[in-house]
């Protein structure tokens, strides 16, 4: 029997539910793009464009724009400086235009940021430059005690609605799992525009070198334990939400894929296990999932699609507060390893 391994995803049909995360060795890079197609990949986010990028770019070119007009009168008609001045965030739009060149799966532009400047307009422009949707992902860490969670939240939701605002395009929004209450925060980024969340975004956690005393961020791939924070939120949000779900973070196996599909996510997306083991991890996913999908009598992805969703699971307690209590008081030195995702 063969079974239908292909799902919707932003209103997008994709072959397979393995998708490729925002990574730029991974989705910034051609041939690398074309080896994660041919390896079975249904859909690639590109690395994110940054507010900073975006930011600075401007200051630098209106700095040449002074410059240049200062200098030479003529120049402000010709701006030679200007056409040849080939910026960061014009190459990712050329990078765009390439991708969608040399592969036939869909293509997601990602733009990152936590303000509501003018580097928005650059969702038009990776709409104009042909990406099948866009990725918006907001991190923003607090440090100000004056700051409610409250202010936080309304931040994240002004920063979608402007971005819907501006684009027709589907629209995901990527954001880390620390918030209050993400049931309700999540139901606002919906009602302001997002047409599918992506859970989780990962921090990048700053370290303490203890022989210089400076604190260094470092970035630390992810493990596959890691995958259980988004099956917990994503079985919580399916039935509650109207929007796609993507999961990411420690997606690392055939198993823990089938699980955030089972707990109700659309598509899973790899990057680290990607990094380490290379495309073909995605080849050995798809034929294992194909074969528990047969194994287990299921005609296709969609069909078992959130069928572990907390309404749909025997115990929902187990995704709540009782499950914590039942862990911590069971645990015993004999304890076996943690069946992993
Ligand atoms: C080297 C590297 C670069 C990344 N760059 C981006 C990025 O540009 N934009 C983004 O949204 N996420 C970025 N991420 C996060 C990934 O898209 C992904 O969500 C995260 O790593 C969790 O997936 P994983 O556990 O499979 O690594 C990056 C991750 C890695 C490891």
């Amino acid at each position: 029997m063969s079974v239908d391994l292909s799902t919707y995803y932003l209103g997008l049909k994709l072959k397979n539910p393995l998708g490729v995360a925002a990574c730029p060795p991974l989705t910034g890079n051609l041939d690398m793009l074309r080896r994660l197609e041919e390896a079975g990949a249904s859909v690639a986010v590109l690395p994110s464009l940054f507010e900073e990028q975006i930011e600075h770019d401007e200051l630098e070119f209106n700095r040449l724009f002074e410059y240049q007009s200062e200098s030479f009168a003529e120049a402000l008609t010709h701006f030679p400086v200007l056409q040849e001045y080939n910026t960061g965030p014009r190459d990712y739009l050329k990078h765009i235009e390439a991708a969608k060149q040399a592969v036939s799966i869909p293509i997601i532009g990602s733009l990152n940021g936590s303000s509501t400047g003018g580097w928005i307009r650059y969702a038009r422009m990776i709409e104009e430059a042909g990406a099948d949707a866009l990725e918006l992902n907001i991190y923003f860490v607090p440090t100000d005690s004056d700051m409610t969670s409250a202010d936080v939240e309304r931040r994240y939701i002004d920063l979608v609605a402007k971005v819907r605002q501006s684009v027709a395009l589907p629209l995901a929004v990527k954001i880390g799992p620390n918030f209050t209450s993400l049931p309700n925060f999540a139901q606002h980024l919906v009602a302001a525009g997002a047409d599918g969340l992506v859970l989780f975004n990962r921090y990048v956690e700053a370290d303490i070198d203890l022989d210089t005393l400076q604190m260094k961020p470092d970035l630390i791939l992810s493990n596959r334990h890691e995958a259980r924070v988004p099956i917990r939120w994503i079985a919580i949000l399916r039935d509650q939400l109207k929007s796609s779900l993507a999961a990411t973070s420690g997606v690392h196996r055939m198993q823990g894929a089938l699980k955030l599909l089972l707990a109700g996510a659309d598509v899973t997306m790899m990057a680290s296990v990607l990094l380490m083991k290379g495309p073909t991890m995605l080849t050995t996913i798809l034929e294992e999932m194909h074969a528990w999908l047969e194994e287990h009598e299921y005609e296709s992805v969609e069909q078992m699609k959130g069928s572990m969703s907390r309404g749909n699971c025997p115990d929902p307690s187990a995704l709540e507060r009782a499950n914590y209590m039942k862990a911590l008081t069971n645990y015993t030195m004999e304890h076996p390893a943690p069946p992993s995702p």
